[in-house]
Formats: C-alpha cells, sequence, structure tokens
C-alpha cells in the first residue's frame, strides 16, 4: 500500500495553536512521562539542560527546579506560538530561558550542556541521525541524554481506540510511513538504537515506561468523556485525519469514538494506557 507523511503536526500553525488551546489538560496528561525522563536524566544542582521541543515550557521548568539558580535550562523550540506560551507560564527568576529554534541546526553553545533532554520533542526531525550528530555537538564530553518518546500508535491506547473505532466511517488513507516525522516515528527500539549510535552517542539504553494517564477530565463522567473526545478531534494523529472530512463523517466518527472511550475505566476521567520508550545515552568523554 502506498504510504504517506500526513501525520506530520504544523507546529507554526493549526497544531502549535490547538495545543495551546489544550495547554494545561495535555501538561497533566503528559507530566508522568515527562517526570520518569527526568528521573532517567537526573539532572543534578548547578548543571546546563538543553530541552528539545520544549513546547509550552513544563518539562523546562520542572528540569529548572532541579537545576536550581546555579544551573540553567534552555527549552528550545521551533514553534513560535508555543515558545511564546512558555515564556508567559515562566516564574520570575527561574533559570530557565527559551528560544525558538529548529534544534536540528540552529546554532547551539558548543560542548556547553551536561544534558539533552526531551519530553516528546524528538520524534519530528526529517533527518534524525544529523539532528543528533548536530545536538550532541552541544552537549559536555561525557554529557547525558534522556528522552520519552511513544511507541508505536498499535500500542498506544489513546490513537489505536479511536482510530479503530473510525474505520468503516472515514475512508481509509495510505498507511503512514512509521519512520516518517511524527508521534511514532521513535516507536522501533532497533531505528532508535540505530539513529544515536550513527549520530557518535555510546551508553544507549531503552526502556518501555506504560502507564494509564487521565486522557479526559470534567466534573462527571460524561463530561469527561465528552472532553475526551474534543482533545482527540482537536489535537494528534486523529484531528489531522478528520480535518477535511465532511460534518456527517464527523458526527458519525465523534459518536463511534464516544462510544470506544465509554468503555474505558474513570470516574470523572477517561484511563487510557500510555506506551512509551525512555531512552538514555552519552556523549564519548572524548
Ligand atoms: C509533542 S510536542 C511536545 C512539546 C513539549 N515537549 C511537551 O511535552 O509538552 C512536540 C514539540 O516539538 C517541537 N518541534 C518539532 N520539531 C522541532 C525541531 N526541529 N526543533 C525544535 N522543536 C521542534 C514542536 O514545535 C512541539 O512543541
Amino acid at each position: 500500500m502506498a504510504q504517506h507523511n500526513g501525520d506530520r503536526p504544523d507546529w507554526n500553525g493549526q497544531s502549535g495553536e490547538r495545543w495551546i488551546a489544550h495547554q494545561a489538560r495535555l501538561d497533566a496528561r503528559l507530566a508522568v512521562f515527562g517526570e520518569a525522563a527526568i528521573e532517567a536524566a537526573a539532572p543534578a544542582a548547578g548543571e546546563r539542560v538543553l530541552d528539545v521541543g520544549c513546547g509550552a515550557g513544563a518539562s523546562t521548568l520542572a528540569l529548572a527546579d532541579r537545576v536550581g539558580a546555579g544551573g540553567q535550562v534552555l527549552g528550545v523550540d521551533i514553534s513560535e506560538p508555543l515558545i511564546a506560551r512558555a515564556r508567559a507560564l515562566a516564574p520570575q527568576h527561574t533559570p530557565a530561558l527559551f528560544r525558538v529554534a529548529d534544534a536540528s541546526s540552529a546554532e547551539l553553545p558548543e560542548g556547553a550542556f551536561d544534558i539533552l533532554f526531551s519530553r516528546f520533542g524528538v520524534m519530528f526531525f526529517d533527518d534524525p541521525t544529523a539532528a543528533f550528530a548536530h545536538m550532541r555537538r552541544a552537549l559536555k564530553p561525557g554529557g547525558r541524554i534522556a528522552f520519552v518518546c511513544w511507541r508505536g500508535a498499535a500500542e498506544n491506547d489513546w490513537v489505536r481506540l479511536p482510530m479503530g473505532a473510525i474505520k468503516g466511517i472515514v475512508p481509509p488513507t495510505a498507511l503512514p510511513d512509521p519512520e516518517a516525522p511524527g508521534p511514532f516515528s521513535f516507536g522501533d527500539r532497533g531505528r532508535v538504537a540505530r539513529i544515536l549510535t550513527a549520530a557518535g552517542l555510546t551508553d544507549i539504553a531503552i526502556e518501555p515506561f506504560d502507564v494509564s494517564v487521565p486522557f479526559g477530565e470534567g466534573a462527571t463522567r460524561d463530561a469527561a468523556i465528552d472532553n475526551a473526545v474534543k482533545m482527540t478531534f482537536e489535537v494528534g494523529p486523529l484531528s489531522r485525519l478528520l480535518a477535511d472530512q465532511p460534518d456527517d463523517i464527523r458526527d458519525r466518527a465523534s459518536a463511534a469514538v464516544r462510544a470506544a472511550f465509554a468503555d474505558r475505566p474513570g470516574e470523572r476521567s477517561v484511563m487510557i494506557d500510555g506506551a512509551t520508550w525512555i531512552v538514555t545515552a552519552r556523549n564519548p568523554a572524548s
């Protein structure tokens, strides 16, 4: 079957704006994954950290708390609106700084950082090996990498369930190329290892981290399910798939996705399983 790249978000366009609209809920949903990656990074007081694809900056600020006033965290993101949101949310006197930049090519201070970190921000590079080789140069010799990324779509219920529900309603499209830039492009463990090795990194460890997270929340269970459906239609792969569909198809898809979410546990939430890799690696000492 032909393959396409249609899963690619436009971070300076609608994807960025919608991420901002749902930023608080998305941060609540993603916090547990970011915390696991921060534990793997083990930032110490006084260290310097580069947060790649920092978005609205939640992980950058959490890292800033860990490195303290004697350290520094630079959050870089290609999205102007998301960096504007990050700056607006940052408290005064934080050791976090934010910069609009394409991390795969922007000039970064050489040999400056103890840690290269990312919460779901490294799966969108056209040439991930070249991007990591470029970013690696910003690390000190012996510096470390820690990031969290999604495993495959088939393992992630937040996309598997709604995608399954709309089968037969939305006309089938070509299968996305699993290696094309997009949220699931790092799903294959062997591919991630090959990218990091080719970029010159060592001590690569790729560990599964699975957890159930509140996907939708509300004052009542019904409101939570509605919220989960709304977010699914506005952010992420399904929203891009449904964007150009006529209203009758979107309505039928919405009812089917609602029924799929209603099967999931949760009181004032819809609990959905997320499957990720926590990846660590090291810049060689010399
Ligand atoms: C899934 S979002 C995650 C945002 C944030 N890390 C979080 O967890 O909330 C992916 C982020 O990567 C950013 N991004 C994508 N390609 C990038 C690139 N080449 N350089 C810098 N940031 C990039 C996007 O703008 C977006 O903010």
